[in-house]
């Protein structure tokens, strides 16, 4: 609303943000938080392995240095272009909850990314020192210390972040008392780093699995040593999962439940609850399967066996994510911001004047006889395009032609009336933030787009047009006739 609307028709904009930050998510979990204790405590592991005249077992060194070389390529190049690409995709499609993000978080986003500059320097350090730092005891055990140092500078950032993403889904009493320390201890902030925490470490566990078997020979002394270790680490790991996944998934639903308007509605959610049970019990017992063999049999386990749960786990996170964003709709921040950029207390606002009015990018500022096609299709880009594409992902022209005959004209009346009662039953969505009229004209819009096959462009193609009273000319008149008058008096 207060920014120009980015759109992509044809991926649907939220696609954007979630296939970058999904891709982050799985990198750092998977390969930074998780992955670098794991490395750090193999690497302490050679130490004990080695004959008495040794500062380390070397060989041993040399794999655990080359799962690192992995980690560290990965990190470096695809974390962290995601990383920087999710605040890009983010403050393009979404800009004004970014925006109160930064408001609220401004100082754990500052501390943030102190913590995150550190940790980039760590890394550098740890890696590129390693092979040097063999050549004295002392010189190895500095650098296995800054192996730790890495791994807890790495799970601060998760801290800080995960206040944010809990943030967003349940702002606790921050709506009834703004400030920054509200914000942080949101209520799902601790059962979400509960979970994400051993979560980390699980798939980093069976990640680094999969290295450790390609990186050594079959039948060899060395690959049975690495994998019952890994092993330990991943049974260590899995309960606290477990028990962080069900505190997790205890608290969302309290959380927003409350919010949840009609059964039809909590039985969406439930579906996604349901299969998200299974992807959990799923993706943790795969692994701990793996981690059992390995412990007992190590001999028999070979890289394509962990393949599948490497597969898994990481679709798992996936997942979860995909259902995190979703149980959020309607909001983007919970009973703050809609999905769409709105306020939630101005919506009496714009179901009272239109959204037109009082929209600051629009090509017209109400609905008349004449521009009814103009007008819905900025109506759309306010109300739904955030969401909704014209022909591409959930394109709204689909949804309609799916609620009634499929491949049949749509019918206006019918979604006029439809329209301004869409988030009852379907409490993902908001209410429809306009008045009747553009209502209407919205659906003439959206019958318009079924009819032509047209697909929508954002201002990136088609340019920014301002409400032509709030252009620099209008305003200046504005204020020369309330001049006039008070000269007048
Ligand atoms: C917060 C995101 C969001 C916004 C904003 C949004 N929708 Fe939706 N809408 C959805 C989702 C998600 C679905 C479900 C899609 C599916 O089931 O595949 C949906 C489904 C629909 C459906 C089908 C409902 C049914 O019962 O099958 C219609 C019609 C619809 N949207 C119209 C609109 C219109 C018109 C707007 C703008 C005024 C809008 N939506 C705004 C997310 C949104």
């Amino acid at each position: 609303m207060d920014f120009p609307m980015f759109h992509l028709d044809w991926l649907n904009n939220r696609m954007l943000i979630a296939g970058i930050a999904t891709l982050h998510v799985i990198i750092n979990h998977g390969l930074a938080v998780g992955f670098i204790p794991l490395v750090t405590w193999l690497e302490q592991k050679g130490l004990r392995r080695s004959g008495t005249n040794q500062i380390t077992d070397l060989e041993w060194d040399e794999k655990v240095y080359k799962m690192m070389k992995v980690a560290f390529i990965i990190t470096t190049t695809i974390g962290a272009m995601t990383g920087v690409g999710i605040w890009f995709s983010a403050s393009l499609i979404s800009p004004s909850s970014i925006g109160s993000l930064i408001r609220v978080f401004y100082w754990a986003w500052f501390t943030e990314w102190i913590v995150f500059v550190t940790e980039v320097i760590l890394i550098m350090i740890y890696f590129l020192s390693w092979k040097k730092s063999n050549s004295s005891l002392r010189a190895k055990i500095r650098h296995i210390r800054f192996g730790w140092f890495l791994a807890i500078a790495s799970w601060i950032t998760m801290t800080i972040i995960v206040a944010i993403l809990g943030f967003m889904m349940d702002p606790g009493n921050w709506n009834s008392n703004p400030n920054l320390i509200n914000g942080f201890t949101n209520p799902l902030y601790l059962p979400q780093l509960a979970f994400r925490t051993p979560m980390a470490m699980l798939m980093a566990g069976v990640f680094g699995l999969l290295l450790a078997t390609i990186f050594t020979k079959y039948g060899t002394k060395i690959r049975q040593d690495a994998v019952k270790s890994i092993s330990k680490w991943i049974i260590l790991w899995a309960p606290f999962t477990l028990f962080g996944a069900v505190w997790y998934y205890k608290a969302i639903p309290e959380g927003m439940t409350a919010n949840m308007s009609t059964a039809v509605g909590t039985m969406d959610f439930a579906q996604y609850y349901g299969l998200l049970k299974y992807f959990i019990i799923g993706g943790v017992s795969l692994s701990v399967v793996i981690a059992v063999i390995g412990l007992f049999k190590a001999k028999v386990i070979r890289p394509y066996m962990v393949v599948l749960p490497v597969v898994f786990a990481f679709a798992f996170l996936g997942f979860f994510e995909r259902v995190r964003e979703f149980v959020r709709k309607p909001y983007v921040i919970g009973q703050y911001m809609y999905s769409n950029l709105l306020l939630e207390e101005d919506m009496v606002v714009y179901q009272q004047d239109g959204i037109l009015k009082h929209a600051t990018y629009t090509s017209v500022n109400e609905v008349t006889d004449d521009n009814k096609l103009e007008a819905g299709k900025n109506i759309f880009m306010l109300a739904c395009s955030r969401c909704h594409t014209g022909q591409g992902v959930n394109s709204v022209v689909d949804v309609f032609e799916r609620m009634y005959n499929n491949g049949q004209p749509l019918h206006v009346d019918m979604m006029t009336a439809y329209i301004p009662n869409m988030h009852f039953g379907r409490n993902y969505m908001p209410p429809f933030p306009g008045n009747e009229a553009e209502a209407e004209a919205l659906a003439i819009y959206i019958r318009h787009l079924q009819d032509s096959g047209e697909s929508i462009e954002g201002v990136q193609t088609e340019g920014v047009m301002i409400n032509s009273d709030y252009t620099v000319k209008a305003v200046i008149n504005k204020q020369n006739k309330t001049n006039d008058n008070e000269d007048d008096k």
